[in-house]
């Protein structure tokens, strides 16, 4: 399983990639406005940090208008990666995208028939957003759960992406039903070193090597 952090704050990334579990990068929109800067500037120094996929995020509502703001974000490095919304236009210009070879990152998906139409249309990644969905009661995990299968029994090469995600369980359980990459916040990652009984037995072993000096 990849591990993407999920923002747009570069001392983040900075930290993260120190601990050499970052792959990728995803941002949108409110991520960009939190940094205070410009996408075009941000997403620059995020491609010299990671070597992977990076998510870049178009605002357009229609076809014509994302497909100009992916052929400026493409250019400004190889690994942007076009993030287009599940709708029509985002769909019909991630067909396009696709067959130009340009990657696509599908996002804003709550379903797995949205989950079908992005693979149908070469997306590159499609991204189930399973902590909004567990906000209104519903269940992210059972989401990717379905796209799995989906796309198992078609063989569509599309990565499931798991999005939205809250906490250190929604990427264990995001591991375990085969999710191709879990997108986190810093915190989040951070959270997945942590375990009490790791403290506890590092502290005996270091009390215990002081009694033998
Ligand atoms: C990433 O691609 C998504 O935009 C992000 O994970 C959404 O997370 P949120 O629901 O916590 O805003």
């Amino acid at each position: 399983m990849e591990f993407f952090l999920d923002t747009g704050i570069v001392d983040e990334i900075k930290e993260a990639v120190d601990w050499g579990l970052v792959n990728g990068v995803t941002t949108n929109p409110s991520l960009i406005a939190k940094s205070g800067r410009t996408q075009e500037d941000v997403i620059k120094e995020i491609c010299s940090l990671v070597n992977g996929p990076i998510s870049a995020e178009v605002i357009s509502t229609d076809k014509v208008g994302m497909l100009k703001e992916a052929e400026e974000l493409a250019k400004i490095h190889d690994n942007v990666v076009i993030k287009l919304p599940l709708t029509i236009d985002g769909i019909s210009a991630c067909k396009v995208l696709s067959d130009q070879s340009i990657k696509t990152n599908v996002t804003l998906c709550f379903s797995a028939n949205q989950a079908l139409l992005a693979a149908k249309n070469g997306a590159t990644y499609v991204s189930p957003f399973i902590g909004r969905l567990d906000d209104i009661g519903h269940s992210g995990m059972g989401l990717i759960e379905e796209i799995r299968v989906i796309f198992d029994n078609y063989g569509f090469p599309t990565q499931i992406l798991a999005a939205s995600v809250r906490h250190s369980d929604h990427v264990r359980e995001a591991a375990l039903v085969g999710a191709d990459v879990a997108t986190m916040p810093l915190s989040c990652m951070k959270s997945l070193f942590k375990h009490p009984l790791t403290d506890i037995g590092l502290e005996k072993f270091l009390a215990d090597h002081k009694k033998s000096l």
